[in-house]
Order: structure tokens, then sequence, then C-alpha cells
């Protein structure tokens, strides 16, 4: 078992103009199952990678447990990693396969048996150990993977996209098997995705990454109910947070015809700033009798709920708020009409999230 400690880690690949990790600070606890998540570029498979020795780290420190494993090759770390493109050897049955890693480590007959067939069991594997991954489904390859590292018995697992050559439907299994072996087996595990939905469902807590730098690391509802800036606002969540842009006037936040309620002490964080970005999810959208004016585009019911999406109405002269684009889900009940004008008002007011334009952080 061990914590992890990433400590102002800064990796600069030769000839880069900027990092692709600039100094991440992160600490993992023992058992923790975190997720790196961010968009394609953001460094979450360069940060595994300098976790696992396969990257040089330029300046900063990485240490597990009381460790510092900066310089250590990879194989001193005990860890053990499933890839994206996990291939599996072809012309070796689903145990050769699972204890071939021991065989290199000279583990005992024996011991390796035993350590495969549990592994086996754990994975629902048992009766395909006399096969070749041919004649494996998608789902069971992958479950190899997981056992390959399994087997090695490690203080820390690092997956990068392990569920990505999986269809849509066997992602969502599989994800719920690995967050519960995961729990079962105690280890504490680094996964990275740029799905947010994969990251709000599997992890403890979530690491949001972009440009190469951390933007904020929470707990799922946390990150859903706080985010430290637009862009986690906006990455976090689907269908995406509306990011409206605002004028501050007296007792909130003007967006097109409609003054959006914000508390006073909110408004005085925004010091001289005029132009504030307001944001609101579209499932904490009610129907009202005062509130947002949207002009109905597209209607789209998806059973009990619906989504509509509009455009902001009102006097677009005026301070330009008007005409932006908003989405909200409505009661399949209400769904009004396309081409119809209705007011949509926040649900309540932690449902408000107000940002700095200038600095693009929470108020
Ligand atoms: N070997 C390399 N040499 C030079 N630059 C690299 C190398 N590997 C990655 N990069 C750059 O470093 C940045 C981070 O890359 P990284 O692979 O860590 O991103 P990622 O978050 O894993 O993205 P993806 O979701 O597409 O896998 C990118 O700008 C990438 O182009
Ligand atoms: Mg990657």
């Amino acid at each position: 078992m061990a914590t992890i400690s990433f400590r102002d880690a800064t990796r600069v690949y030769p000839g880069a103009d900027r990092p692709a990790v600039d100094k991440l600070n992160l600490e993992i606890g023992d058992g923790e199952f975190m997720v790196l998540v961010g968009p394609s570029g953001c460094g979450k498979t360069t940060s595994l990678r300098m976790l696992a020795g396969l990257e040089e780290v330029n300046s900063g420190s990485i240490w597990i447990g009381d460790r510092d494993v900066t310089h250590l090759p990879p194989k001193d770390r005990d860890i053990a990693m499933v890839f994206q493109n996990y291939a599996l050897y072809p012309h070796m049955t689903v145990a050769d396969n699972m204890g071939f890693a021991l065989k290199m480590q000279n583990v005992p007959k024996d011991e390796r048996e035993r350590r495969v067939a549990a592994a086996a069991d754990l994975l629902g594997l048992k009766d395909f150990l006399a096969r070749k991954p041919k004649a494996l489904s998608g789902g069971q390859r992958q479950r190899v993977a997981m056992g390959r590292a399994i087997v090695r018995e490690p203080q820390v697992f690092l997956m990068d996209e392990p569920l990505s050559n999986l269809d849509a439907k066997l992602r969502v299994q599989t994800r719920t098997q690995i967050a519960s072996l995961q729990n079962k087996l105690g280890v504490t595990t680094v996964y990275v995705t740029h799905d947010q939905v994969e990251a709000m469902t599997m992890g403890n807590r979530v690491a949001v990454l972009k440009d190469g730098l951390l933007q904020q690391v929470d707990t799922p509802m946390a990150l859903y109910d706080k985010p430290v800036n637009v862009f986690v606002a906006g990455f976090i969540g689907s269908p995406a947070m509306n990011l409206l842009t605002g004028t501050v006037t007296e007792g909130g936040v003007r967006v097109g015809d409609y003054v959006v309620p914000v508390p006073r002490d909110t408004l005085a964080k925004a010091g001289d700033e005029t132009t504030l970005i307001i944001g609101i999810r579209p499932e904490n959208f009610t129907i009202a009798d005062d509130g947002i004016s949207l002009e109905v585009s597209v209607v789209e019911e998806t059973g009990a709920d619906g989504y509509v999406y509009g455009t902001l109405v009102g006097d677009e002269q005026a301070d330009g708020t008007a005409g932006q684009q908003l989405v909200a889900r409505v009661s399949t009940r209400q769904s009004p009409q396309m081409g119809s004008v209705v007011k949509l008002a926040a649900r309540d007011a932690d449902a408000v999230h107000v940002f700095s334009e200038k600095t693009q952080n929470r108020l």
C-alpha cells in the first residue's frame, strides 16, 4: 500500500517551448482511486509516465510512500500499468499472458499459478485460461490486461485510457467493474481518461488538467458544485454548463433582458470589473414567471425530460448580452413550443456560478 506525491513535478520535452506538465502538485491517498482528466494534449499520459519512470522529470520530485522515486528505474517502483493498447501476446494462452511478467521475475511456478488463478477468479476469467486472445471478446481481453497487472501485486496501478478500445456499452459495464475491483483490492490507482463521465463515475477524487497545469482536484461532487474556474465549469457536466456573459448591475448580473440575482458579497469580489460570466447548468433551470427570456429554437424530448435550446431575448444594442445561446432541461410536461419565448430562472442561489471574465476564476 502506498501514497503518491507529485511535488512541483515538471516535464519539458526536448525542443518544446513550454512544459507538457508544469509544476504538478498532487497528493494521492493510500488506496485511493485518483482520476486524471482533461482534453487531448493536457499532459495526462506524461504525468502517468513520469510516475512510472518512463519519462524524465526535469524538475521537482515524485514520491511513493516515503521513497523519493524521481530517479529510480521503472522496475524498482513497484508499479503495474495498463495501457490503452494493452497488446496481449497472441501466441500465448490467457494464463501465460497473465503470468508472463512473473515468469520474467523468476517467480516459482506454483506461486505463479496461484496468483494467476486468484486473478482469474477475481476477473471472471477462470473458464478462459486455456484460450488464446483471438478467441476472446474485447471486454474479456481488457480483463486479461487487468489480470496481467493484478498478478504482479504492485503497490500502485496506473491505467491510461484502458477502456478506449471498447464499444460504448462495454465501456459502461467495464468501468463499474474496474471501480469495484479497485475498491476490493484497495491498491492506490491513478487512472487517466479524457471522458469526464468516466472520471466522475469512477474516481474517489478527480484531478482536472489543462495545458499541463492542474486546474482543480476534488471529489466528483465538489467539482460539479464548486468549479474553481470557467474551464472546469465547462468541462465537468453533460450537457455542459451554460456560461453566459453578463453585465454587473444593481442586485445582480444582467443577461439579455433579465437580471440574475447575485449576492452582494459575491458582486463585491468583482472589484471594478463590469463584465462577468454567469454559469448555470441545464438541469438547474425551472420555467418561471420571471427569468431569462429564451426564444426556443429546438426542443429535444428524451423521455421524462427534454432539452430546450434557444437564444436570449433582449435589447441587443443595450449591452450585447442578448443573442447568446442557452440550453435548459425541462420536464416534458412543461416543454414549450418552438418559436415561443419562455422564462427560465435558476432553481436556487447555489445553482448560479459567477466567474471573473478577466481571470476566468470563480468569484
Ligand atoms: N515524446 C514526446 N515528445 C515531444 N512532445 C510530446 C511527447 N509526448 C507528448 N508530447 C506533448 O506533450 C503534451 C502532453 O502530451 P500527453 O501525451 O501527456 O497528453 P494527454 O493528456 O495524454 O493527451 P491525450 O488525451 O491525447 O492522450 C502534448 O502537447 C504533446 O504533444
Ligand atoms: Mg494520453
